[in-house]
């Protein structure tokens, strides 16, 4: 009886799978009937379409966008449709909407299944945010001096100077992710342990599963998730590494804090400190376990998408290589003035506008604000989308759109600058301003918090190399063409050729 029951095990689980994914999408259809699709929208045929979603989501969406705007289409997923909105008009519909009716929280246990990774309970007290949101922001200014000198060390050891030659980077995001592991862990857990490699292997192998982890359980429907969860190495295993490496830290600051009260000389400023004190200050005292998570959290967050940011713009500065100058005078004109400050970084304004288009035509998210609806929902132009919908805005067909940029579709890199030059548009289009044009960091209430710190490190980086190096692709590349995977736009593979500048060894020895 085993030997005939083993092989109609898998293809049984299969079918099933098969049959309640098609039933949960044939309802959904019918509860969205009235908001158009894009793809295939008949049953069986809308894994076509899935498929299609995984390398070519941008196409998709771009399709709908140019299709129904001002309005809103759906688009089939592996198991949920997906209803995206093209207009401003209805991403502050989305903006305004309150947690309990469109939840920013749904969406990311959702995507990432956290229930069976890090948890649900990680956002009830969402104080990593409140952290990053406050404290870390905060903080920029004063040390930036600590900032500066991890993006040198890190720099200078990843991309070592080759004699006179031209030293040939490959995996230039990769490169980037390292820098940026260094950089902000200088924040978030000091030296020593920034510049640990094992430690930065937990974060990279916690990443990699947590997205994972999404992935995979999100093709399955719910009753069947606990199984497979079970069946695969869960980010448990990396959590765990997580507490040791930070547990001495930790039990340190439990020492002193009983010895000294809640301030001591000494007392460290960075990330994971400020997550003690603030889960304190809520009346709870923070788990190893809890601590760690976190600290997991942060890093997954922070380093793939400034990483991806600042691997985008190089290859643009590789691409668009009469930039060079103008961003080196405007960055030595800054720094010879007040040195390498914050307020040296606030007037280095070419520098940002450069940064913020290159995100603009190239983010991380093809589409950013993914809702989930715990109610049903009414659109300003009278749509209503059912409870148990999962909406998000088009925000890289926005972004490239004429409606929106004059020549969308074309690299401007001075474009925002030369509109902050004119009177009373100083602060706006800087980098980490959000509207509802610009959505590359999401938009109101939920918009990313880290998006200061990552501006000011995208800063230091990017003007560290251009006053450091020459930049330029191997003879006969040029720009690779983006990658998608999924709802995400990545860097595509390519070399860059770095040269230490002679002319800056004098300008590094004075400023
Ligand atoms: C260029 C780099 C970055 C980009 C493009 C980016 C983009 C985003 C976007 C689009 C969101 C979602 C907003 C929404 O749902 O409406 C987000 C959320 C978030 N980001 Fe970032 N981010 C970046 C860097 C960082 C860094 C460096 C940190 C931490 C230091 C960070 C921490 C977070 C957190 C905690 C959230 C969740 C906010 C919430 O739950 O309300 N991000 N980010």
């Amino acid at each position: 009886m085993l030997l005939g029951y083993e092989p109609f095990a898998p293809s049984a689980v299969l079918t099933i799978v098969f049959l309640v994914s098609l039933a949960r999408l044939f309802r959904q259809r019918y509860m969205l009937w009235h908001i158009p699709s894009v793809g295939f929208a008949a049953p069986f045929l809308t894994y076509l379409t899935a498929l299609r979603f995984k390398r070519g989501s941008h196409q998709l969406i771009q399709e709908g966008y140019d299709k129904y705007k001002p309005g809103l289409f759906k688009i089939p997923l592996w198991n949920h449709w997906l209803v995206m909105a093209t207009s401003p008009r209805l991403i502050e519909d989305i903006q305004k909407a309150t947690d309990d009716v469109l939840s920013q929280s749904d969406a990311f246990h959702y995507f990432f299944q956290t229930k069976y990774s890090v948890g649900e309970d990680l956002l009830d007290n969402n104080y990593h945010t409140r952290v990053i949101q406050g404290q870390l922001t905060r903080h920029i200014a004063a040390t930036l001096d600590e900032l500066r000198e991890e993006v040198v060390m890190a720099i200078d050891r990843a991309i070592p100077s080759g004699d006179d030659g031209w030293i040939r980077v490959s995996g230039v995001r990769k490169l980037m992710s390292g820098i940026i592991a260094r950089t902000s862990n200088r924040r978030f857990v000091g030296v020593p342990l920034c510049r640990n490699e094992g430690y930065h292997q937990v974060n990279v192998d916690f990443a990699a599963a947590f997205g994972e982890n999404g992935k995979r359980l999100n093709n399955f429907p719910g009753f069947l998730r606990p199984l497979v969860a079970s069946m695969y190495p869960r980010t448990d295993a990396h959590i765990r590494s997580q507490m040791k490496i930070i547990q001495p830290l930790v039990e340190e600051r439990w020492r002193n804090r009983k010895e000294f009260g809640d301030n001591w000389n000494g007392k460290p400023d960075n990330l994971l400190m400020w997550l003690m004190d603030e889960a304190r200050v809520e009346g709870v005292e923070p788990t190893l376990w809890d601590l760690a998570r976190r600290v997991c959290i942060a890093n997954f967050v922070s380093i793939l998408t400034t990483a991806v940011s600042c691997t985008h713009a190089l290859y643009e500065l590789a691409d668009h290589r009469d930039y060079v100058e103008p961003l080196r005078q405007e960055i030595e004109a800054a720094v010879a003035e007040d040195g390498w400050t914050k307020r040296a970084l606030q007037k280095m304004r070419k520098l940002d506008s450069f940064l913020r288009e290159s995100q603009r035509m190239h983010g991380i998210h093809v589409l950013t604000l993914k809702r989930f609806a715990r109610k049903p929902f009414t659109f300003s132009d009278g749509t209503t989308i059912p409870a148990g919908t999962l909406v998000a805005c088009a925000s890289r067909a926005l972004h490239r759109d004429n409606e929106t940029y004059s020549d969308g579709d074309v690299f401007n890199g001075f474009r925002f600058s030369s509109i902050r030059d004119k009177e009373g548009q100083s602060t706006k289009h800087q980098m980490v301003v959000t509207d509802k044009d610009y959505l590359a960091f999401g938009l109101g209430r939920h918009a990313c918090p880290g998006r200061f710190f990552a501006a000011n490190m995208l800063q230091l980086i990017v003007a560290h190399i251009l006053v450091t190096y020459d930049v330029k692709f191997p003879d006969g590349q040029s720009m690779p063409s983006d990658m998608f995977l999924a709802e995400a736009c990545f860097p595509g593979d390519g070399d860059l050729l770095f040269r230490k500048r002679q002319e800056q060894l004098a300008f590094l020895a004075t400023s």
